[in-house]
């Protein structure tokens, strides 16, 4: 079994992240899924990040199951999406979270999104975090203004805010805000999400090539040097392999000033301040039924 050395981080009540994990977002295919991950834990992947809408939770938990790990080695997320909410709800669709990936326990549950009444819904995730059937809780897309909503209706400040970063959405100032008040800034799409062009970017690739890496070693890297939680998805082995193989090479202050310089804030998903998005997002529940809905023209 290949062994990439990859440093934990710290959230703020002291449990400890993998920098790296595998994200399963898109990986829709159930053998896939469950290939894919398999061959992640294989690689030495030991952080995945699932969510009720990728409808892949049960493949995930096949897989760690199906593995030769002990389920402590292990640290998995997953999320709840936009149309649970109501304090019961939460709580029953946590269950059938933990029955899909076959857990009595999570690592680390989000609020996938800042959609409405995610206040109680984070009541919910704090009593199952004191009832220790969560070691960490967090949240997902919420800005600083979001942030500063629950937390002035929280007991618990979430450990982790997950949002879309990448060299064209670095997401600076919410990033020295998680910084300041110890929230885990994860970064989903590290990237750019087969969306943009960043792997392709010049700037990149001079600097892939003075450290003999390839462009998505370096944006990892670029992450990873600032701070984040990076949870990049592929479906290929080699290319698993590279983006996990980060803390071999440092980047220059130099270097990471060139990246930072490429900033346009520009996205690729969507945005979290888009209320017909979160509107139209609590009528479906997973990834599948919102392609379907979007084909029958109902969103
Ligand atoms: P694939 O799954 O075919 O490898 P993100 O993690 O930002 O969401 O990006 C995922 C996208 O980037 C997917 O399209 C994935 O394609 C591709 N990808 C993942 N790792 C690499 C890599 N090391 N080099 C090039 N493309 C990659």
């Amino acid at each position: 079994m290949a062994n990439y050395h990859v440093p934990n981080l710290r959230m703020a009540n002291g449990v400890e992240i993998p920098q790296v994990g595998f994200g399963v977002f898109q990986i829709n295919n159930p053998k896939q899924a469950v290939q894919s991950v398999s061959d992640a834990l294989e690689i030495g992947y030991r952080h995945i990040d699932t969510a009720s809408f990728y409808n892949n939770e049960k493949e995930v938990g096949q897989a760690i199951q199906a593995s030769d790990l002990d389920r402590s080695d292990i640290f998995v997320t997953s999320k709840l999406w936009n149309n649970v909410r109501g304090y019961d709800n939460v709580k029953r669709q946590f269950e059938t979270t933990l029955n899909n990936l076959g857990f009595d326990y999570l690592d680390l549950y989000l609020i996938h999104w800042p959609a409405a009444g995610y206040i109680e819904a984070w009541k919910a995730l704090e009593d199952l975090y004191e009832q220790k059937l969560i070691r960490a809780i967090g949240v997902s897309n919420f800005t600083i203004d979001q942030l500063k909503d629950l937390a002035n209706n929280a007991n618990i400040l979430p450990m982790v805010d997950q949002v879309e970063t990448h060299p064209y959405f670095q997401q600076d100032q919410l990033h020295d805000f998680l910084e300041d008040h110890n929230i885990i800034h994860e970064s989903w799409s590290p990237l750019g999400g087969g969306k943009n062009n960043v792997l392709k970017d010049p700037v990149i690739a001079k600097i892939a090539q003075n450290h003999q890496k390839s462009p998505a070693q370096i944006v990892l890297r670029w992450h990873t040097q600032r701070g984040e939680v990076v949870i990049p998805k592929s479906v290929h082995p080699d290319r698993m392999k590279q983006n996990i193989d980060l803390f071999d090479f440092t980047l220059s202050d130099a270097e990471m000033k060139q990246i930072a310089a490429l900033d346009r804030n520009q996205r690729v998903g969507a945005d979290p301040t888009d209320q017909v998005f979160l509107e139209q997002s609590t009528k479906y529940g997973t990834q599948v039924q919102r392609i379907k809905l979007e084909q029958e023209g109902k969103l």
